[in-house]
């Protein structure tokens, strides 16, 4: 058991699982629930850090490391480190206007952030507090068509380059803590609200003045007398299309003229058909272990994957990304670059845009010091020679 510094400087946390232990003392604990917790028994959450930890390295000697390189060039843009924010919802919980800050963030790092569908501010809060932002924007398909279109056209008129499509969450995992906690929807239940009282510096950071917060890029469909969180959340649960389908993706592809990637792949089998289909991208990922338990972790889906996708499309990974080695093994496997969740979550729950930008510096340092002590101080030189594993 590591006996982590006992204050609150998230600056001088070591490492992201550091940042995650202040954000479990910062936070009430329904929200720290839902930022930590995944399906059911929470097996596939588990194995995101073992698939991470099974994987060895095959180090070289007498290498000079004065110099690391970890630049990649994704959809045409050259980006410093193989990484960008991935969609989280509801952000706000955690702090006021956390989407904002984590794009602040990642913008000043050079690095993309993607915004949620069911983000707390929405699509034009963020380009306009952050105008430099390198968009990306993730879609939940919507049952309503005109919905989903306006929010197709929201995104383009604010300049999104790429749309990522969430295919594994049309029906909603089996989070027995977010029943437990909130006795309807965004509603908490009495003993939650006690739990509140003692988090006074989390009430002033989140929730003053003006509450829970409610889904930004949603408000403008919903009746006026269902603007809150409650209100939003009810609508996003009957919008959630369950039709969702290879047909409904195919014509999403003719729709949208940018980058499209599919969110939520971990077949190769899918990979082909997303080949065939024309994308542009893949996430590999399960959701952070939120959805299906017993999925199998990411970075053990990425190796078949890659053979059939590599080359015809960029492949993008993410959960449990928690250490700059983890990074260093995904592009190793085949990964162009690595989406965040609740590593930058950890982070922007504990300091704001400060916070989460301490997340990607501790990241960005971690990998470089991997590749120095790998002998391999090129990012793009790295395969899976470098690496000690049965994958
Ligand atoms: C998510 N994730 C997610 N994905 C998505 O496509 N849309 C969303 O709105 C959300 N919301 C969300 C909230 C929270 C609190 C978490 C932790 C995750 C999944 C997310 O994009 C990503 O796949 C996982 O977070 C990756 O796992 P790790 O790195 O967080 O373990």
């Amino acid at each position: 058991m590591r006996r982590y510094h006992s204050g609150r400087d998230f600056t001088r946390a070591h490492s992201i699982a550091e940042l995650a232990h202040l954000a479990r003392r910062r936070l009430p604990h329904f929200a720290w629930e839902y930022l930590e917790g995944g399906a059911e028994e929470e097996h596939t959450l588990a194995r995101n850090r073992q698939g991470f930890a099974d994987i060895g390295l095959a180090p070289r000697t007498l290498v000079p490391c004065s110099t690391t390189h970890t630049g990649r060039t994704l959809f045409g843009r050259d980006l410093p480190l193989p990484m960008a924010i991935g969609p989280t919802g509801y952000n706000a919980m955690l702090y006021r206007d956390a989407d904002i800050h984590l794009a602040r963030a990642a913008t000043e790092r050079g690095l993309p952030f993607t915004l949620s569908t069911v983000s707390t501010s929405s699509l034009e809060e963020v380009v306009q507090a952050v105008p430099e932002v390198n968009l990306w924007f993730q879609l939940y398909c919507l049952r309503s068509a005109q919905v989903q279109e306006s929010l197709l056209a929201r995104a383009e008129a604010v300049g999104c380059s790429t749309l990522l499509l969430t295919s594994d969450a049309v029906v909603l995992g089996n989070r027995e803590w977010d029943r437990r906690n909130f006795s309807q929807p965004r509603q908490l239940s009495w003993r939650n609200k006690f739990d509140v009282l003692a988090h006074p510096r989390w009430m002033l950071q989140a929730l003053w003045p003006k509450g829970m917060p409610s889904m930004g890029n949603l408000q403008p469909y919903l009746p006026a007398e269902q603007r809150t969180a409650a209100g939003a959340a009810h609508f996003i649960g009957a919008q959630m299309d369950t039709a969702l389908d290879w047909d409904a993706l195919a014509r999403l592809r003719d729709r949208w003229q940018g980058r499209l990637l599919l969110k939520g792949v971990l077949h190769p089998a899918d990979a082909e058909q997303a080949v065939a289909l024309g994308l542009d991208g893949l996430v590999i990922s399960n959701h952070g272990g939120r959805q299906l338990d017993g999925a199998p972790a990411s970075i053990d889906c990425l190796p078949a994957i890659a053979a059939v996708a590599q080359g015809k499309l960029s492949l993008l990974l993410d959960s449990g990304v928690r250490r700059g080695s983890d990074i260093l093994k995904a592009c190793a496997l085949g990964a162009d670059a690595v989406l965040l969740g609740r590593a930058t979550l950890y982070g922007v729950a504990v300091g704001g845009q400060a916070g989460a930008g301490h997340a990607l510096d501790v990241l960005a340092r971690e990998l470089r010091l991997a590749l120095a002590l790998l002998g391999q101080p090129n990012l793009a030189q790295l395969d899976r020679h470098w690496l000690n594993t049965r994958l």
